[in-house]
């Protein structure tokens, strides 16, 4: 099965067409076109607005659709002078879209693929609707079926199929799963709006067993950058400074963050408490030294892995866990990636520690393109009309 996979939940906007075989585990894929494009218009005001994410995916959807296709040598010239206005009314609201879309299907014809996958939640649900409504007046053009897929299932699959081979890159041609996946499978979700620990029994088949309370991590280290006068996004910025205070020895300080929610008897989390503390040392020690920005950064760093890591262990023995699947932009982390797999050694346990290569860790489309293959086998394909984004759609 080809399938051409959209995702616009937040500020990447991107598009995968890939070519899969096989049920289950026993998947196998290629990349055939993948491009994506960071928004940069944000790092200027320190964090992502919705309306400006919304007409940055406008604006770069049909061209990085294009690029896709012509990668995949899948784009085709053709003369159309059919009616658009169907097309015309989906993209109503769509001014930037609109006129590229009707211009490029009237220069093009249908592509080989058999599916469109398009994230419909969880994210910003302006953002949210330039895919929704691209992929469904796609479908209508070409007579296509569409799958809605959760963005954090995309995260989840993606790290369970290409989570255990660190040189595995998009640009790949072809690749080949050596299912490493066993259950019970347990999925730390770390994302900038979520943070989740899923259980799954069997393949597709998920349990919450916990999550935040309150700020995703990733919107801890975003908020903690930003009190610190890091550019956005804050999260890798704050992996780089903590690394240098470690590479230069600051390693143990008198600078202390609370590790918070670490010793409760449950799986859920809760970072707004060590973002207000940050935000009150931040204050204590104005103005901020490059060495004291590097201390609390490092400090941070690792009151957040200390709670991670506490918590994902405790689940891995209660539920007998085989293999700890981490997802989600934060682990492209370079400190808690460590940690974790540090960790899972000196327990001695047996679990597998699937995490994908950095690239691959944050937003993109190939995540989408692999959960819209298994959603489709799945036969939940769905009429395009019926298709509505949702901002705080579930995983379970
Ligand atoms: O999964 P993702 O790309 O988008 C969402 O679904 O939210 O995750 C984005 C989050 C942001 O908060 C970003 O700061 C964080 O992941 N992030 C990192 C790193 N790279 C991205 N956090 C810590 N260290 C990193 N290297
Ligand atoms: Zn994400």
């Amino acid at each position: 099965m080809r399938i051409l996979a959209i995702e616009t939940s937040c500020d990447e906007t991107a598009v995968c067409i890939i070519e899969a075989e096989g049920e289950g585990l026993g998947v196998r894929f290629q990349v055939l076109g993948n491009a994506l494009l960071s928004q940069a218009v944000h790092a200027q005001y320190g964090g992502v607005f919705p309306s400006l994410a919304r007409r940055e995916h406008e604006r770069n959807l049909v061209p990085l659709f294009q690029k896709a296709l012509e990668e995949a040598k899948l784009l085709k010239s053709a003369h159309n002078q059919g009616d658009t206005s169907l097309i015309e009314k989906v993209l109503h609201r769509e001014n930037d879209l609109r006129p590229q879309l009707v211009a490029f299907l009237k220069e093009h014809g249908k592509p080989d693929i058999d599916c469109i996958a398009v994230t419909h939640g969880p994210g910003l649900e302006p953002a949210l609707w330039v895919g929704v409504n691209f992929a469904r007046a796609l479908a209508h053009a070409w007579n296509l079926p569409v799958v809605p897929v959760n963005h954090m299932e995309g995260h989840l699959i993606l790290s369970a199929l290409a989570g255990q081979d660190e040189k595995y890159q998009v640009s790949s041609i072809k690749y080949q799963t050596k299912h490493k996946v066993q259950f019970p499978l347990l999925a730390l979700l770390i994302s900038g709006g979520h943070t989740e620990l899923v259980l799954a029994r069997e393949w597709m088949k998920y349990e919450l067993l916990g999550q935040t309370r309150d700020d995703a991590v990733g919107e801890a280290f975003d908020k903690v950058a930003r009190l610190l006068d890091l550019p956005y996004p804050g999260g890798p910025e704050i992996d780089k400074l903590a690394k240098r205070a470690r590479d230069v020895g600051l390693t143990k300080s008198h600078i202390e963050l609370p590790r918070p929610m670490i010793d409760t008897d449950d799986y859920d989390f809760s970072f707004s408490g060590l973002k207000t503390a940050v935000r009150r040392l931040v204050e204590s020690k104005q103005p901020l030294s490059e060495q004291t920005k590097m201390e609390i950064a490092r400090e941070f760093e690792e009151a957040c892995a200390d709670v991670l890591v506490a918590k994902t262990l405790r689940a891995i023995e209660e539920y007998n866990i085989e293999s700890l699947v981490v997802g989600g932009g934060v682990s492209a982390n370079e400190y808690i990636r460590e940690r974790l797999a540090e960790s899972i050694k000196s327990y001695g346990l047996s679990t597998k520690l699937l995490i994908p290569p950095r690239e691959l860790a944050t937003d993109n489309a190939l995540m989408i393109a692999l959960a819209g293959y298994f959603r489709a086998l799945n036969k939940e394909c769905a009429e395009p009309e019926t298709i509505r984004a949702n901002g705080n759609l579930k995983l379970v």
